[in-house]
Formats: C-alpha cells, sequence, structure tokens
C-alpha cells in the first residue's frame, strides 16, 4: 500500500511492488496525460513533477514514490484556468502532434521555479532530454520564454507620451 498525492489529491493505493510509476499514473489513475514514448528514459514524453522535481516516471517505480506530490499535466490547469505554460505552447504554436507537449510542459514549469528568467540557452539546456519528433525546437523555446516573462509578471507598463518624448 502507497500513498501518493496526484494533482492535489490523495490516493492511497494497493500495488505490485514491479508497477512503475507511469503505469500507476495512465493505468490506474487513468492519466493519460503522460505519455509512454520510449520506456527507456530517453524521451521525456512520461516526464511529471515529483515533490517539484521533473522526473521521468518510465524510471521510476510506483513504489519510490510513496508519500510524494506528484503533479502531472491535468494538474496544471487550475480552477478552471490554464497554467501560463499551457497558454503560452498553444499561443506561440509550439506543438504538432502533441505527444510530446505534456513532458515539455512539466519540464519547463520546474526550470521555471528555479530560473524564472531563462536564457535561450538555459531553455534548451532543460529540455534537452524531452525530444520532439514534429515540430522542431524553435517555437517550444520561445513558449518557454514567453511564459516566463509572464509568469514574472514583467510586461512593463506602457509609457506615458510625456515619457516617450523624453
Ligand atoms: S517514456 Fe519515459 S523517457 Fe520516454
Ligand atoms: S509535437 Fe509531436 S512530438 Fe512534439
Amino acid at each position: 500500500m502507497i500513498t501518493v498525492t496526484v494533482n492535489r489529491t490523495e490516493h492511497e493505493i494497493e500495488i505490485e511492488p514491479s508497477l512503475l510509476l507511469v503505469e500507476l499514473l495512465r493505468e490506474t489513475l487513468r492519466l493519460t496525460g503522460t505519455h509512454v514514448g520510449c520506456d527507456t528514459s530517453q524521451c521525456g514524453a512520461c516526464t511529471v513533477l515529483i515533490d517539484g522535481n521533473a522526473v521521468k516516471s518510465c524510471t521510476m517505480l510506483a513504489v519510490q514514490a510513496d508519500g510524494a506530490e506528484i503533479l502531472t499535466v491535468e494538474g496544471l490547469a487550475k480552477d478552471g484556468e490554464l497554467h501560463p505554460i499551457q497558454r503560452a505552447f498553444s499561443a506561440e504554436h509550439a506543438l504538432q502532434c502533441g505527444f510530446c507537449t505534456p513532458g515539455l510542459m512539466i519540464t519547463a514549469v520546474d526550470l521555471l521555479s528555479r530560473t524564472p528568467a531563462p536564457t535561450d540557452a538555459q531553455i534548451r539546456h532543460a529540455i534537452k532530454g524531452n525530444l520532439c519528433r514534429c515540430t522542431g525546437y524553435h517555437n517550444i523555446v520561445n513558449a518557454v520564454r514567453s511564459a516566463a516573462t509572464e509568469m514574472r509578471g514583467a510586461a512593463m507598463p506602457m509609457k506615458t507620451p510625456a515619457e516617450v518624448k523624453r
């Protein structure tokens, strides 16, 4: 029996010791937004936040998550509002098939929690374990940068005409 809090809801679950965390999420809890792309820890499609850290859930046994707080893509939106990273991926056309998108967004949320104003190089470094096979990374980097700006509340107030003249 393990206890996990997934997307702010606590679950007590009887599981087989060999169950992978990604299987617990997808098959037991039916949270199918977390994808399986490779099963060998290379593609990042299965990335979730565990106690705030991005982890590839295909590389971890569910029992290792006992007591943990897990956030999956389904938990990013809150009170009916999309997370800024979700809005940015949509606005910047940072997805095509979308298979890689949940993992990329979770990785980005992890990055932005530690580095609120990342450079493009830092964004590219952070997402290097997440493979996208159809979009290319340009718009993904734009989306993460734009979500960072929104999350910092960094939109500069418009200058008044008097300030512009000076
Ligand atoms: S399915 Fe986990 S890294 Fe690819
Ligand atoms: S959008 Fe298709 S794999 Fe990334």
